[in-house]
């Protein structure tokens, strides 16, 4: 084999993807980029005020993976753009064009191992960005950001979705990669964000950053977590924002060995870091709870002394695709996770977390009228959940997208039907000023039986009336994770006019 040429090794590695799930049906990789001006509307009608764009963004590999072991969150990030102009929507997708896939498209395969392990990736890969800006997708000062959470942000051009830069904000990021959950305040047009592993893997540095209305880094904080893990999300408020840490924990020995990213300890607490926002490392509390575990964060708020989290919490790892340190199998019960209020009281004498579960619907990828991110009270969140008033056979991922009541406790949802599964749920306003909840929810619907997709254009204050409009895509578009709504008037501005309706 060393005697080959690149071109014969090329030949040798056909594009042929491991006969495995992850790869079938609906998982199958599209590997497509696409252009596609005015979309089939197949029911109602496109509301003629919705104008901007939802940008979505998920891993689509490019090439089969170098090793067989593979998970869903990795693979080379696509950027999914619905433009909406006038009740018409264009649809566009484009691979971002990191180092990495840069590297790859030249040797026409696979060069990236295991998931974020360095030590398994091929010798010609040695010293490119393993970065694969596939998680999540900001508009902040300007920029189009694609984010993966152990790279730095990729800027990408708002209309044709051109790869620009690596951005590093001119200097001001520090840490080695940041987060793939930034959390925009509208109000104050801030960018709110972190790095955890900050120094690199196994690293327990911490970096918190607020990036200003112009796009610089006006505050930063630098301290320690308590153990070198996952922190995939946090939550903002108006004078904190709240870090918790789940034992989900990277080894370096173990990545020396080949081995898995994160591993998943069962027998360790939970510690949640609450760190005023504008504050130092000296001010940082610390409080602890249980096991426990969540992926993403609801919103935070603080009321007098006490600060408070709604997150989507589990027992144990929901994250199942990353093994149980001690060998055990991954145990869905512990897993599933809830929309739950977690609350820290800063005039307590105690660590004590108090955590309360909200609703009973298995729910995931939470998300708010973004103008009410980091708000002193907000009412209204959205899911994808399992409403158990609704039971779709042959059915796989999550059935409904849910609207929980904060104010009264209600919930509602609308289900696509059977074999079909909707994505995370973007609300997008009415008006710029409309009160909080006042708009629609825009969310990806996977049509299993059909192998392709819709977007799906709800009353976000009433989902259960069933689709405004539906938006029919002739194409698949694989699991996305995350995106947001941005209005025309903040494409154009590069800034948001917020102001918020009690
Ligand atoms: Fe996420």
């Amino acid at each position: 084999m060393e005697n080959l040429t690149e071109q014969e090794l090329a030949t040798l590695n056909a594009v042929r993807f491991p006969q495995i799930p992850l790869y079938e049906g609906f998982g199958a990789p599209v590997r497509l980029e696409s252009d596609l001006r005015d979309c089939e509307v197949s029911y109602g009608e496109v509301p003629k005020d919705l104008n901007g764009a939802l940008y979505r963004c998920g891993p689509d590999r490019q090439y089969p993976p170098l090793i067989g072991d593979d998970i869903f969150i990795d693979g080379e990030g696509l950027v999914v753009m619905f433009r909406f102009e006038n009740g018409h929507v264009d649809f566009k997708t484009r691979y971002v064009r990191t180092e990495r896939f840069l590297l790859q498209e030249k040797h026409r395969r696979g060069l990236f191992g295991r998931y974020r392990n360095r030590y398994t990736h091929d010798p010609i890969a040695k010293g490119c960005n393993p970065g694969t800006a596939n998680t999540n997708v900001v508009w902040h000062a300007g920029k189009l950001l694609a984010l993966k959470e152990d790279d730095l942000p990729i800027e990408i051009h708002p209309y044709t979705l051109e790869t620009i830069r690596r951005y590093d904000y001119d200097g001001g990021i520090k840490s080695v990669w940041l987060s793939a959950h930034p959390h925009l305040d509208q109000t104050t047009n801030e960018l709110l964000t972190f790095a955890y592993q900050a120094k690199g893997d196994g690293t327990t540095d911490m970096a918190y950053y607020v990036i200003g209305p112009d796009g610089k880094v006006k505050h930063e904080v630098w301290f320690n977590a308590p153990w070198p893990g996952m922190l995939h999300d946090f939550a903002i408020c108006d004078k904190y924002v709240i870090f918790p840490f789940f034992p989900l924990l990277t080894d370096v020995e173990v990545l020396k060995k080949g081995g898995p990213f994160y591993q998943w300890h069962r027998d360790k607490e939970t510690m949640v870091a609450v760190v005023p926002r504008y504050g130092t490392a000296d001010q940082i509390r610390w409080f602890r709870g249980p096991t426990s575990f969540a992926g993403h964060m609801m919103n935070g708020s603080s009321n007098g002394s006490k600060v408070s989290v709604d997150i989507c919490l589990s027992r144990g790892n929901s994250f199942a695709f990353f093994p149980n340190h001690d060998g055990a199998p991954p145990d869905p019960t512990q897993g599933a996770p809830y929309l739950t209020r977690l609350t820290l009281d800063l005039a307590g004498q105690t660590e004590e977390i108090k955590s309360e579960r909200l609703y009973d619907w298995l729910c995931e990828m939470p998300r708010t009228d973004d103008r009410y991110q980091g708000n002193g009270t907000y009412r209204n969140g959205y899911v994808v959940c399992h409403d158990p008033r609704r039971v779709w056979a042959g059915m796989s991922g999550f059935s409904s997208v849910g609207h929980y009541d904060l104010k009264t406790g209600a919930a509602n949802s609308w289900s696509p039907g059977p074999n079909s599964g909707v994505q995370e749920p973007c609300f997008a306003p009415r008006k710029p000023n409309s009160p909080e909840g006042d708009g629609y929810i825009l969310a990806l619907v996977n049509r299993m039986a059909e192998n392709r997709s819709d977007l799906v254009i709800l009353d976000a204050k009433n989902l259960e009336a069933g689709p405004v409009a539906m938006v029919k895509l002739p194409v698949r578009v694989r699991t996305t994770f995350h995106g947001m709504w941005v209005s025309q008037e903040a494409l154009d501005s590069g800034h948001y006019s917020v102001s918020r309706t009690p």
